[in-house]
């Protein structure tokens, strides 16, 4: 199965974005995450459309703009106007979700829908037409660096059975604690893309540190 890796710059260099972003690019990344926190939905704050300007000047790869945000809709017209590929939000921050994807979609960025570890899967089969990416949250949002929640591997098999029982032609996620200890684990669930922050932006060989990760994958039998 596909192993498409997501660096998060949420927690690389900012001071030294061209060159971390380059470091991504040279390891083989194939998306740049984007963490959009708000200080509501999560306690953190992070960044926003200013951010999203500088990486699309610094990169071609697609950004993957997750937002733990209250009233994501605020921010999908700006977000695709710089050129977003993909907007990913929590049902639990609008009231109408299934409006908001189609938005989404109109708007030409892939619509996706973040899932809390303590957030039910239910909620994918009633937009099950809607979706183009399925994010399962394997820590719980706000923060880089935490551990990976050993219960997400169940949630991620049952969200991958889900989505072939219902047709649900989307790309599954994961975002947490994503290390070359546990992305063999979230592959084998049936996870097909994987945001790393840490793991990636922490080490001193980010381009080797996606490398290893690729192959912690595919080593696997
Ligand atoms: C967490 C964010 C993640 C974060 C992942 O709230 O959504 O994308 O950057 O960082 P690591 O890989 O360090 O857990
Ligand atoms: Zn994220």
């Amino acid at each position: 199965m596909t192993v498409r890796i997501a660096p998060s710059v949420l927690n690389a260099d900012l001071g030294r974005l061209r060159e971390q972003v380059a470091e991504a690019e040279a390891g083989g990344a194939e998306w740049i995450h984007v963490d959009v926190m708000d200080g509501h939905f999560v306690p953190n704050l992070s960044f926003g459309a200013p951010m999203l300007r500088a990486l699309r000047r610094l990169t071609d790869l697609p950004l993957d703009v997750h937002l733990m945000v209250e009233r994501p809709e605020q921010y999908i017209e700006e977000f695709a106007s710089i050129g977003a590929a993909s907007f990913t939000f929590h049902p639990e921050g609008t009231i109408h979700v299934q409006r908001q994807l189609a938005v989404v979609r109109e708007r030409g960025m892939r619509a996706g829908l973040a899932l809390n570890p303590a957030t039910s899967p239910a909620v994918l089969l009633e937009v099950a037409d809607d979706l183009d990416l399925v994010l399962v949250m394997t820590v719980n949002p706000g923060y880089g660096g935490q551990a990976y929640l050993p219960a997400s591997t169940a949630k991620i098999g049952r969200v991958r059975a889900m989505m072939n029982d219902w047709n649900i032609n989307a790309s599954l996620e994961v975002d947490g604690g994503i290390t070359v200890a546990t992305i063999a684990e979230a592959h084998g669930a049936g996870a097909d893309t994987f945001v790393v922050g840490t793991a990636v932006f922490g080490q001193a060989d980010p381009a080797e540190a996606i490398r290893a990760l690729k192959r912690a994958c595919l080593t696997r039998v």
